[in-house]
């Protein structure tokens, strides 16, 4: 995806990319005084979202996002939701929100052998209010959360919003027949990502930081 190919309002300027998921790329760029991050969606995905799902994906990532950061124990934890563009205006169909300036939990693990212990227990407060809420499967997987300090404290954001919740869309009809019993939690992944985390800490701390 080039940043010259896509078609922007004005008063929104593109200035770098600063990363590639599967589903989307995200730049950052100018937009009211803001530097924000311009979450802009890959073709594929669009229309997979749109056939498979029946799912506008700029939208539910908003609604997602929006959802987690009404929740005033979450808000802390989460990028803040700004708004969607390329619906019906002519535009890219892009998600705007809030740029976290920090490092991945990644990185920060492998920079200082270990994540510290705040943003383990953060995780964790994450997975309980969340699946408390009735909000599952966040895509909590540990290379996809950004950090950054509050009071000196390092705190996980979460901001990639846009993953189906797997119990609404089972991929198989074993798995169906799980959730619907309850024999699989809706957070069952949830907690797994967070399992992640504290794995990924351990083996940072133990010196093993080849990035895998
Ligand atoms: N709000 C943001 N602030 C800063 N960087 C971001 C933001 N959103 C995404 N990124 C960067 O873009 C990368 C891909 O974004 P992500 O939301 O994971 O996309 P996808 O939905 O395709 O998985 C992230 O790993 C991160 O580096
Ligand atoms: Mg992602």
């Amino acid at each position: 995806m080039d940043i010259r190919d896509l078609i922007l309002p004005e008063h929104l300027e593109p200035t770098s990319l600063v990363g590639e998921g599967r589903r989307s790329v995200t730049f950052r760029a100018d937009y009211k005084g803001e530097s924000i991050a311009l979450k802009v969606y890959r073709e594929e995905f669009i229309q997979k979202y749109q056939k498979r799902y029946k799912l506008n994906i700029a939208q539910f990532e908003l609604s997602r996002n929006e959802t987690f950061y009404s929740i005033d124990a979450l808000r802390p934890y989460s990028a803040r939701p700004l708004e969607v563009i390329g619906i019906d205006d002519g535009y890219s169909l892009c998600f705007l929100q809030e740029f976290i300036d920090g490092p991945s939990l990644l990185e920060l693990a492998m920079r200082n052998r270990g994540l510290p212990q705040s943003v383990l227990d953060a995780g964790q407060l994450i997975c309980e209010k969340a699946e408390a809420s009735g909000l599952h499967d966040l895509d909590l997987f540990y290379k996809n959360i950004l950090l950054r300090k509050k009071n000196e404290n390092w705190l996980p954001v979460i901001h990639d919003f846009n993953l189906v919740p797997q119990y609404q869309f089972p991929p198989n009809p074993f798995l169906a027949l799980a959730y619907l019993t309850g024999i699989r939690k809706k957070s069952h992944r949830d907690w797994r990502c967070l399992k992640g985390w504290k794995d990924w800490s351990n083996h940072c701390r133990d010196g093993l930081t080849t990035n895998p």
